[in-house]
């Protein structure tokens, strides 16, 4: 066996994509629970604005950031993907530690879902279409939700088919992979600027800086 095929513990997911990650989750959440009452709006307003400017960030990353980090590693066409489901059929192991295909299909469906939801929540403020706006601002929320069930179901048990505890690798940005795989810097100062420009994002809103996202 040649050195390079033993598996170890290498570096996958940069800071960035971790941070993104769990703030998107924290957004989400925050934004289901302060969906109802007065008290809470401009709460509700601001986990929905700060996910949308941390996937902004997220597109730009998929486009500049590390290797596992970039679309042109995880978009993958039909062809590819079935024969993704098809070596998954017959037990084979994924050959790279990056997103797979299927699963890059829902993450992205959740990215483009709760962009969406932000848009009819900005429509919403803005009186547009009046009831139908917020019908449909709730309709593709409870879709939202029901993608965040599916890709959280499909983490866990596809922790059970490749042995490893994919939950833990968004902690830690670590998984199994030979050394030529691993990404080179965790790029700390890039995530840590995101935390901050989230939480500035966060405060604008909250504080009503911007009123011509909330009123
Ligand atoms: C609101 C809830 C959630 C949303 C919107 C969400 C969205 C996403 C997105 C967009 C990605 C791709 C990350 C990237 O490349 O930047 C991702 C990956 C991932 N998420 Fe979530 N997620 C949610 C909740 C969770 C929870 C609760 C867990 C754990 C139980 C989880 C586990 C994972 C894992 C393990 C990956 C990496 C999958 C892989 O190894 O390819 N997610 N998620
Ligand atoms: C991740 C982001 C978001 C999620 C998951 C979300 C979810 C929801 C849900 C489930 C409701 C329905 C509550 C109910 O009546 O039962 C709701 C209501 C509402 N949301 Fe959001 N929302 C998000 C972002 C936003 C944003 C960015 C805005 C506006 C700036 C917004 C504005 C509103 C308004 C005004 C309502 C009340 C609608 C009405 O009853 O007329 N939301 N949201």
């Amino acid at each position: 066996m040649n050195t390079s095929d033993k598996k170890q513990s290498v570096l996958v997911w940069d800071f960035p994509v971790r941070v993104f990650h769990w703030l998107l989750v924290i957004s989400f959440t925050g934004a289901w629970l302060t969906s109802e009452g007065e008290a809470f709006q401009l709460i509700h307003y601001a986990f929905g604005y700060s996910a949308c400017a941390i996937i902004l960030f997220r597109i730009i990353w998929g486009i500049v950031g590390t290797r596992y980090a970039r679309f042109t590693e995880f978009v993958k066409g039909p062809a590819e993907t079935w024969q993704y489901i098809k070596s998954l059929l017959v037990g084979k192991q994924a050959v790279s530690p990056g997103h797979n295909p299927v699963g890059a299909l829902v993450m992205i469906s959740l990215v483009i879902l709760i962009l969406l939801i932000d848009l009819t929540g900005y429509w919403i403020v803005k009186d547009v279409l009046g009831s139908l706006m917020s019908g449909a601002h709730e309709a593709i929320s409870n879709l939202a939700f029901g993608f965040v069930l599916l890709h959280v179901a499909a983490a866990i048990i596809m922790s059970f088919v490749q042995k490893e505890n994919l939950v833990k690798s968004m902690f830690t940005g670590i998984k199994q992979g030979s050394p030529e795989q691993a990404i080179r810097y965790p790029m700390y100062i890039v995530g840590m600027g995101l935390t901050l420009a989230y939480m500035y994002c966060f405060y604008l809103v909250v504080s009503g800086s911007l009123p011509s996202l909330t009123q």
